[in-house]
């Protein structure tokens, strides 16, 4: 089996390997390519990727090219994790919109929108890319914002599905407060990627009983403090919000937050420095302990489970993915990207029936869906008027005034990845 990562110069990359030489039973791999215009970068994970792999015994062979075409020929899986712009970009995302009192991030709000825009066209290209040389391969999508990104690939007919660490995280996080293995904890998670809400833990399996009152009833706290929302709040809601809906539960204390202290970007730059450092030291030969600082925690787990099943079994039976709505979500467009759990196999993933939720969480998901929507037509097509509309859109932003300053520093602080402005 080969598989090829677009992005594999990332420091994510060791927790990749590293998850890929444990769980080589789930998914046995003769052949890994990781794909990277940075070639600097490219030889210090390569190099610290073999290393990885010899010392667990892996005989997997480690490829490292620059060359997208010739990196994903012939592979049964490409996997997606790249960041237009890098940091540099990123933190730009992170800080322009808190001149307006808007939450910068960099998936969610007007940082996420920039990020849309730069990333989805070169996303597209690459795909096409993958399906010239293989048109049978799986895309696996771990670029954010993953939602977006993934509805942009399905609308253009590829093979993919979106992922996201978040889920895998509370199903962790849910089993060791339960005193049980993580193969045993269901989620009903429901919502769109960076917006959901487990609304059920349930033991062994989808049918199994939903301990989620015990969990809050003896746990809400340090489930609220993971969090940094309230207990009252996860009490009165009686689901857990991802901590993406602090940007939104808690909008104006995040931005007041965010004012005083370096972005995320300038502090993942700066472990990114150390890390490289660390990488390149011959004697390194397993992931380092300061990578476990990055917030893609279990990543590897999650993207080995479904690599695994698309490509003809051995992961998880459910697993919580990015796919296309088709009436899941009945107060949704068929074609919206949601991120539900689904039995996953060689066909793809087909959600489990979803229970529907509250209008609590209906309303906001709708409202991000169009947002969405109008965010893709935005990357796609260009133009100030579209950046302006999905600004405008965002529940987060919704006033003219702001969109139209935030849609002037979008497009003044990205020129260089935007073709048409
Ligand atoms: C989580 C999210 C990812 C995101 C990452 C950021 O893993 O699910 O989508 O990319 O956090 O982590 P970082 O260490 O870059 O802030
Ligand atoms: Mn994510």
């Amino acid at each position: 089996m080969k598989l090829a990562v677009v992005g594999g110069g990332s420091t994510y990359t060791p927790e990749l390997i590293d998850g890929f030489a444990r769980l080589r039973d789930t998914l046995p791999i003769s052949e890994l390519v990781l794909i990277d215009p940075a070639a600097d970068r490219l030889e210090l994970v390569g190099g610290l990727a073999r290393r990885i792999f010899a010392k667990q015994g892996h005989d997997g062979k480690i490829v490292t090219t620059s060359d997208v075409d010739a990196g994903v020929a012939d592979a049964d899986a490409v996997l997606l994790q790249l960041r237009v712009g890098g940091q540099a970009a990123r933190n730009n995302d992170e800080t322009w919109p808190l001149e307006c009192g808007c939450v910068g991030q960099e998936t969610t709000g007007a940082g996420g929108l920039a990020k849309a825009l730069r990333t989805v066209p070169v996303v597209l290209d690459i795909a096409e890319r993958v399906r010239r040389t293989n048109p049978n391969a799986w895309i696996i999508d771990f670029t954010n914002p993953v939602g977006i990104v993934t509805r942009a690939l399905l609308q253009a007919g590829h093979k993919a599905v979106g992922l996201c660490n978040v889920a895998i995280g509370f199903q962790r996080t849910f089993a060791g407060l339960l005193g049980v293995a993580p193969a045993d904890v269901h989620l009903n998670h429901v919502g769109l990627n960076h917006l959901t809400w487990e609304t059920g833990v349930r033991l062994g399996g989808p049918e199994g009983a939903d301990l989620l009152p015990k969990l809050l009833a003896e746990h809400g706290d340090a489930i609220a403090d993971d969090l940094h929302l309230p207990r009252q709040v996860l009490d009165r809601l009686g689901v857990v919000p991802s901590y993406y809906l602090r940007y939104f539960y808690a909008h104006d204390e995040v931005v007041r937050e965010l004012r005083t202290k370096p972005s995320r970007a300038a502090e993942v730059a700066e472990m990114e420095k150390q890390l490289l450092e660390m990488y390149g030291d011959p004697a390194l030969d397993e992931k380092p302990e300061l990578l476990a600082k990055r917030g893609g925690a279990f990543y590897s787990e999650a993207a080995v489970d479904l690599a695994a099943s698309l490509l003809g079994g051995g992961g998880s039976p459910y697993q919580v993915v990015n796919t296309v709505n088709r009436g899941t979500l009945p107060f949704l467009p068929d074609d919206a990207v949601i991120e539900v759990q689904a039995a996953v196999g060689g066909q793809g993933p087909t959600p489990l029936p979803v229970p529907e939720p509250d209008p609590l969480y209906t309303g906001l998901i709708a409202h991000v869906t169009a947002y969405e929507d109008l965010a893709l037509e935005a990357a796609l097509r260009g133009g100030r008027d579209r950046v302006f509309k999905a600004m405008l859109s965002h529940p987060l932003i919704g006033q003219y005034e702001y969109a139209e300053a935030l849609t002037d520093k979008l497009i003044a602080h990205n020129r260089e990845h935007l073709a048409w402005a």
